[in-house]
């Protein structure tokens, strides 16, 4: 990291997943998407967003060496990796230890899962904007579609639940880095996003609009939509995140 210039933001790629769900051979990260590997597309895409001054990679322990590799080539000096826990609440615990040593003088941190590697500039842009704006944590979120229905207690169904009334929440997710911190400190296990471990101090959740492109690459079914996704991100290449 380049000792001149101020860090004031800071993105934690989390990365140390096994991918079991997809059924490939190699860690999810190290799966390729258009030639690429997931953890190249997501990297490639946080280090030259205007508004990212460092990223940290939180990579599977047996494959350390391989991400670094791969990331020092994308981002240069400006990207640290360092190997992730058994959950990703750990893992992102772990990016957060790993930004404190790295510097002081991090005012936001961003935390995204490369499962999303195709967050658009947008995204990105709009999440730094509603921090410095004011906001703690800030999630992008997306409509659903589906119709949903809650589990019953046999085997049939309960309710639908009103699906106007309901949001995905995506990734990447921002907060104050002191903020984030304290609540990495005090949380239980369990967490499935950071943003539910800093509402648990009691902190206001802010919305932005998240994206289709943004989509969690979980099964194989879901590497084809990738691919789709790259090629149409080749044919028109991401925009500059724009004001910051
Ligand atoms: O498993 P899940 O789909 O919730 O993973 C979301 C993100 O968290 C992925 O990018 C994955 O690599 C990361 N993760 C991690 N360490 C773990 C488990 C998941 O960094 N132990």
């Amino acid at each position: 990291m380049a000792a001149t210039v101020p860090v004031t933001v800071a993105a934690i790629l989390v990365a140390a997943g096994s991918g079991q769900r997809l059924g490939a051979d190699v860690p999810k990260a190290f799966v390729r998407v258009a030639g690429r590997t997931l953890l190249e597309h997501a990297v490639g895409r946080f280090a030259a967003h205007p508004a990212v001054d460092a990223v940290v990679v939180v990579a599977p322990a047996a494959e350390l060496a391989a991400a670094a590799e791969l990331a020092a080539e994308l981002a240069g000096p400006d990207v640290t990796v360092v190997p992730g826990g058994a959950t990703r609440q750990e893992s992102v615990a772990r990016g957060l230890t790993a930004l404190t040593a790295l510097a002081d003088g991090v005012a936001f941190v961003l935390v995204s899962d490369v499962a999303r590697p195709f967050v658009p500039a947008t995204v990105v842009s709009a999440v730094v904007a509603a921090l410095r704006d004011g906001a703690v944590a800030v999630v992008p979120v997306v409509p659903i579609h589906d119709t949903v229905r809650q589990r019953g207690e046999s085997a049939a169904l309960g309710a639908v639940v009103d699906r106007s009334s309901l949001v995905a929440v995506q990734t990447p997710q921002g907060f104050r880095r002191d903020v984030l911190v304290e609540a990495h400190a005090v949380a239980a296990p369990g967490a499935t996003d950071d943003a539910m471990l800093v509402e648990a101090l009691g902190h206001e959740i802010v919305p932005v609009p998240g994206a289709d492109e943004s989509f969690k690459i979980t099964t194989p079914a879901d590497l084809a939509r990738a691919e789709a996704v790259a090629l149409l991100s080749a044919a028109s290449p991401p925009r500059s995140g724009g004001p910051s």
